[in-house]
């Protein structure tokens, strides 16, 4: 049996996804299905990536530890995909133990042929999308992806020879178009990447710790995006003692990402593989963005639609479907609930809705529930006949450029033109004039129906084992059946089932899903308030504790930038008659001569150290919200030396 291996993104893990997330993995589940039907031996990985700095922050804020925090959101995410039925084959963590040994392999293997070297690094980097930028990527100074602010970071670092693997890339693209796809994202990756050379890559950090350590210098942890893209073959068990699903199932087929991150998948990813002599995979398809009309959809903007209330209103079906039909893979698209609710009247209850209750009802009534046998084809069975045949065909060649869209426009035209075949042959006259063409015509409607059960069954399962069992047939489809008329036999009975999709009132229908999607809000509003008590409930400390840490009021006399660190002043206090030096990280956020005279609040009684050369002897507290740092000091002003109680 043919292989054929799929990957969805490694998902960060978050407790707010929403449709756009659900996008790449009804994609690739879909996609797997399909291969599946064909004959393919499919073979679907998707996972968690949760390392880095943006989840350790996330995990603090909570006042957990990072792998605690993640483990309920990894399997709300799980939870998720079950609620959309996604037959993924392995669910990868990052943090799984197989994996972090294989990273840490890998890293040696490439430090060892002189892939990865030490160096130093001096750069921009983006926090929330774990990013280092170059000045000329930035976009009015700040973040490309995320608009947000990049700073200056300077550390001691790993570096993977990227630049080595330009002139190969560029190779790649050139002889295997199919590489990138769409093609504009390839132009894209050529024009604003490759063209102007390759950097070597920061592929350590050392500012936090939150991920897999680099095997022979502890002091460091790899680079999230290594870490995470190293997941589609450690998935397979690549690194580990029995790799036999890697040997079966690598090169992927396709890797399925977001716009966002083809740069990653399109140019790190093969040069990483290149280094450890891999093949590699076939193609990456950079799908568009779904947009809420059209603004990026985010928490803060209040402008997300979750999933869950759609698909428990709607179905999975119904929601696969739209997200599938509407928006053309490639490009971005605008999501409305409008929209949504007007396709599922017009697509799924109007046309397939109400062909198959339409033919069951007749073929009930008028031949009590039997196939009839078809008696001479005419020329408008002819066509019929030959647009149903061909679907198949034209479903396949659309799915392999992963035109979903237009995959599912290929059935609906069946669907129409089977709808409008009834208009046109008329039973209800032919009941009472000519029983043998009704014979044909019922037979026909019910055949052609057949073959859309089997062709939507990739896209909606659980809608074509409906209509299978309406037509006395078993759930199982062989896609191939879909290409041959005449497979139904004469006498099976037809029962009719349940409405597939009921016509739905709009005004009706967006109060309802407006309430629903409120009342998921409000669960999750809810549900983080008590995680919050509970956090603050497990930190509470005795008096006896508090009383161990001694405050006091400090007033800065002299203040100076750290000569050996970016983000450092050295601050010198008065406290009462003592003085002491204490180095601060808010050089950010004040400048030196600022301070001077101003009145603090420090701890008084932490061990001194040295950083960066320099003693600090106690810390400045501050308080810090969304990037914004102020000082700590008291509401009127008192001596320095006072004791804070
Ligand atoms: N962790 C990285 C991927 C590492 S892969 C080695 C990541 N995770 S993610 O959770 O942010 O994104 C997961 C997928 O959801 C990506 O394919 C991303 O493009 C997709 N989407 C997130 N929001 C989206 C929309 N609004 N619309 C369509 N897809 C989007 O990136």
């Amino acid at each position: 049996m043919k292989k054929f291996y799929i990957t969805t993104p490694i998902y960060y893990p978050s407790d707010n996804l929403h449709i756009g997330h659900t996008y790449t993995t009804v994609a690739a589940d879909t996609l797997k299905r399909f291969k599946r039907a064909q004959g393919y031996d499919a073979y679907l990985v998707t996972g968690s990536d949760e390392h880095g700095q943006k989840i350790l922050q996330k995990a603090q804020e909570n006042g957990m530890k990072p792998k605690e925090y993640i483990d309920g959101i990894v399997e709300d995410i799980k939870k998720l995909w079950r609620m959309l039925d996604i037959s993924y084959d392995e669910f990868i963590r990052t943090t799984d133990e197989a994996h972090e040994r294989s990273v840490q392999k890998v890293f040696e293997k490439l430090y060892e042929q002189g892939d990865i070297y030490k160096s130093k690094y001096e750069g921009l980097y983006c926090t929330p999308c774990e990013a280092f930028w170059a000045e000329s990527q930035l976009d009015d100074g700040k973040c490309p992806d995320c608009g947000r602010d990049v700073h200056l970071t300077d550390e001691e670092a790993y570096f993977f020879r990227l630049s080595k693997y330009r002139d190969r890339i560029i190779e790649l693209y050139k002889n295997n178009p199919e590489f990138v796809q769409p093609d504009s994202r390839r132009n894209e990756m050529l024009n604003n990447f490759l063209k102007e050379g390759l950097e070597d890559l920061c592929v350590s950090r050392t500012s936090f710790d939150w991920g897999i350590r680099v095997p022979f210098d502890s002091k460091h942890i790899v680079y999230v995006w290594i870490d995470a893209l190293l997941c589609y073959i450690t998935a397979l068990g690549y690194g580990s003692k029995d790799d036999s699903k890697f040997k079966k199932y690598w090169p992927a087929d396709v890797h399925l990402v977001g716009k966002e991150i083809v740069r990653f998948h399109t140019i790190i990813w093969p040069a990483v593989l290149m280094a450890l002599d891999i093949e590699l995979p076939k193609k990456v398809f950079g799908h568009g963005w779904i947009l809420f009309e059209e603004d990026k959809m985010s928490k803060s903007k209040g402008n997300v639609i979750y999933p869950e209330p759609l698909i428990e209103l709607y179905g999975i079906d119904a929601f696969k479907y739209f997200l599938l039909r509407e928006f053309s893979f490639g490009r971005d698209g605008s999501f409305s609930r409008e929209k949504f609710l007007q396709r599922l009247n017009s697509d799924l209850a109007n046309d397939l809705g109400n062909l198959v209750s339409r033919t069951i009802t007749m073929v009930e009534k008028y031949n009590e529930g039997l196939l009839p046998s078809p008696d001479k084809e005419e020329e408008i069975d002819k066509s019929l006949i030959k647009i149903a045949i061909d679907a198949a065909k034209k479903v396949e060649d659309n799915m392999d450029r992963l035109n979903y869209s237009q995959a599912l426009e290929e059935i609906w035209k069946l669907i129409r033109r089977t709808n409008k075949y009834i208009d046109e042959t008329t039973p209800w006259i032919l009941i009472k004039e000519d029983k043998d063409r009704l014979n044909t015509v019922l037979y026909n409607l019910v055949e052609s129906i057949r073959i859309v059960s089997i062709l939507i069954n990739p896209f909606m399962e659980n809608t074509s084992k409906l209509i299978l069992d309406q037509l006395g047939l078993e759930p199982e489809v062989n896609w191939e059946d879909a290409k041959e008329w005449g497979l139904m036999k004469a006498g099976v009975k037809v029962k009719r089932g349940d409405v597939l999709f009921p016509r739905l009132d709009i005004e009706k229908e967006l109060v309802r899903h407006n309430e629903a999607n409120e009342k998921l809000i409000e669960e999750r509003l809810e549900r983080q308030r008590r995680k919050e008590k509970e956090s603050v409930e497990e930190q509470f400390i005795t008096i006896d504790d508090f009383a161990k840490i001694k405050f006091k009021v400090a007033e800065v006399v002299e203040a100076k930038e750290h000569p050996k660190a970016d983000k450092l002043l050295i601050l010198q206090l008065k406290v009462g008659n003592e003085r002491r030096q204490v180095v601060a990280g808010i050089k950010k956020y004040y400048k030196p001569e600022e301070l001077v005279g101003k009145k603090v609040v420090i701890v008084a009684n932490l061990k001194p150290i040295k950083l960066r050369g320099e003693e600090s002897n106690g810390m400045i507290l501050a308080a810090e919200k969304d990037g914004e740092l102020t000082l700590l000091s008291t509401l009127e002003d008192i001596d320095s030396g006072a004791i804070i109680s």
